[in-house]
Formats: structure tokens, sequence, C-alpha cells
């Protein structure tokens, strides 16, 4: 009986002192410096995070001080409580003697997203690549592999999206409406009959044989572990949801398009504990920020529905001065999500920012607020 009680007061101690020494969460500052374990600022841009045993991984580009084109690869930071950095280096690096090389020194590699896949224990990296000296016309994506989430990832290879195969959920009025487009009579852009053309699939048809074009990316892996590639297609007019196959190394061709002709870029998902899927996106303003979009829908595959702008308060209508590149969901916490964005500086690549900002909700719909400082613990006093 004594021993017991000795013990309980040991557990009682241990537990006080856990809590006197227990670090307060740090605060986080969008739009400054956000120094790593060496004092450096986090070069890892257009990003997403990965939550793996306890620790979260963020990937992301390195920006380098005078081009926005890969001149060192993707990288990779790893974190237990999402403030305190710890540089992982290129997990994936570019190629250096190899002018053949997909990924040679000095192509795009953009928006990488890692997600783990539970079968073939493998960490699977998707970004969007293009060819050197090409600017964005291959409009590609890539997938590497690796057995570890600090890499190195093996690159596999750069490819169009689902050749030959029409979304699946185009009816067959649709696919009839589709081959009567004649694409000699939409020589001009923009105009009222090219966005209705656009609408109906122009472009699908286009790239149906060679594949979709994806350039700004997103992973999504749903409770059931199945794996979703979320692109900007059809020349950034129309985003394309594609499933991917069960050891996310390729796409199945089952797809649909969402939001056809709306111009959306930077697609960033999340789903909440009621089952509804949110994706914020930003229009299509090259590295200027431009005022986000919001959907949701009851499922993947939608329909989609569109909302107002989730930003409020100054500088909301252009994002506060950012892109979308990931939403994260914070490890042990219900429906507390974090919006990343990117405050891109193409002058001084390097030195483009992070905002990072907790995603509020009024009547189930989500909306963020500027923040000059918060910590994690604002999800706990919701
Ligand atoms: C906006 C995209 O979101 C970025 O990832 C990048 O591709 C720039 N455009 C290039 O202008």
């Amino acid at each position: 009986m004594r021993l017991r009680s000795i013990s309980l007061l040991g557990v009682l101690c241990f537990l006080l002192l856990t809590a006197c020494t227990a670090e307060p969460p740090k605060e986080i500052c969008s739009g400054e410096i956000w120094p790593d374990n060496q004092g450096v600022h986090v070069n890892a841009h257009g990003g997403g995070i990965l939550y793996h045993d306890g620790t979260y991984y963020w990937y992301g580009e390195n920006k380098s001080d005078s081009t926005s084109s890969a001149m060192v690869g993707i990288m990779c930071y790893s974190s237990k409580n999402l403030t305190d950095w710890n540089n992982e280096g290129a997990v994936l690096p570019v190629v250096l003697n190899d002018s053949t090389s997909d990924i040679v020194q000095g192509c795009v590699m953009e928006r990488p997203k890692v997600i783990y896949n539970e079968k073939t224990e493998k960490f699977v990296m998707w970004f969007h690549l293009e060819l050197k000296g090409k600017g964005y016309a291959a409009a590609r994506s890539a997938v590497a592999v690796s057995d570890s989430p600090t890499g190195p990832f093996k690159y596999i290879r750069s490819e169009r999206i689902n050749p030959g195969v029409l979304p699946f959920d185009m009816n067959e009025t649709q696919r009839a409406m589709l081959d009567t487009l004649d694409a000699e009579k939409y020589k001009e852009w923009w105009t009222p009959m090219w966005y209705e053309a656009i609408h109906k699939g122009l472009f699908v048809k286009r790239d149906l044989q060679g594949g979709q074009m994806a350039r700004d990316m997103q992973l999504f892996v749903d409770e059931d572990v199945k794996a979703y590639h979320i692109y900007s297609s059809e020349d950034n007019l129309t985003l394309q949801i594609a499933e991917l196959s069960d050891d996310y190394l390729t796409h199945t061709g089952k797809y649909v398009r969402m939001a056809p002709a709306g111009h959306n870029e930077a697609p960033a998902i999340f789903k909440k504990s009621d089952g509804t899927y949110w994706m914020i996106t930003s229009g299509c303003t090259g590295w200027d920020p431009n005022e986000a979009r919001m959907f949701s829908a009851p499922s993947i595959w939608g329909p989609w529905t569109q909302h107002p702008n989730p930003c409020r308060g100054k500088k909301s209508e252009i994002t506060f001065g950012g892109q979308s590149t990931y939403v994260l969901p914070v490890s042990g916490k219900k429906d507390a999500f974090i919006f990343m964005a990117d405050i891109w500086r193409p002058k001084h690549p390097s030195d483009a920012r992070y905002i990072w900002l907790p995603i509020q909700f009024e009547n189930g719909v989500p909306y963020i607020e500027w923040m000059d400082s918060w910590t994690l613990d604002f999800f706990d006093k919701k």
C-alpha cells in the first residue's frame, strides 16, 4: 500500500516536472525569415508536408538567388513540432552531367508532394516538371520513389497524364459533342465562343493522344488509402483530379475535370471530419498574387461547388500576398488545418517567404484571417 502511494507520488512529480519543463509552442510569423537548424532561411517553396511516425517532413523547391529554374533540386526539412526545422538536404537533386536527363540542372521542378504507401512501404514523390530550355511547354508530371522519407529519391519518369482516356464522368452526349468540336474554329483565344469550347473539352480533345497537361499540382491520400493527383491542366484552364494506382506510381485512367475554363492554379485540398472535401486554389497571374478561390464537394469526384474567397481582412483580395501550396492537417487534433502559401520573390527567388495561417470555420465553412504571429495552441482554444 505504502509502495503504491510512493509510486503514485513519483508519477505525479514526473508529470508536474514535464509540464513545467515542456517548451511552450513557438510563434509562427508569416512573411518573416524562417531559419532552419543551421540558421538559414528554409528553402522549400511550393511545398507540402508529410507526417510520418511522429515527424513532419516538409518537401519543397530549392530556389536559388537569381533564377526560378532548378539548380539544386527538391529539399526536405524535418520537424517534430512544426517550428524547428532540420535541413535534410536535397532528397532529389538535379542531374549535373547528363543533358538528356529530364531533371538536368536548369529544368523546372515545381510543387513537389510526397505521400507514403502503406502497402509498398515506399515514399512516393510527384512534382511538376518542365524540360530545360522549353519554358512551360512540356507540362509534365514526374515521379520519384524512396525507402526513407529523407531520401534519396530515385527518379522514375515524367509524363503527361492518362493518354487516350476521356474523363470517366463524361456522358455519351458530351462525348458526341466533343467529336464535333473543330479546333480550326477556335484559333482565337479568350472569346466567349472559345471559352464555351474549352468548357466542353476542346483541350481535352487536343491532348487526348499525348496525355493531359499537368502543371501546378497536389496529392491527396483519402481514408481508404486511395491517392489522387490534382493538377492544373488544359493550359491551366481546367483542374483535373486523377486516381493513382495502388502503388501510387501511375495513373489508373480514372479522372474528372473540375471547374472547366475556371483558370485555377495552386490547388490545396483537405477533408473535414464530416466528410466534406475542401479545395483552395488561386487564379493564374504568374508569380503575382491574386484572390484565392474555394470549392467544396461531398466526394473527391465532385460535384464541386464554388464558395467566396476564404481569406478575410486586409489584403484578402491578394491572399495576403501569397499563393496557396498546401493545407496541412495538424496531427492529433480534430479539424485543425494550416493553410500554407508562398510569397514569391521572382527577382530574388530564394528570398520567397511562407504564409502559414490556421483555417477557421464559420457555420462549417472555412475562412482564413491574417495573423502577424500565432502558436499551435490556437487549435486548443477553439
Ligand atoms: C504560378 C505557379 O503557381 C507557380 O508554381 C509557377 O509555375 C509560376 N506560376 C510560374 O510563373
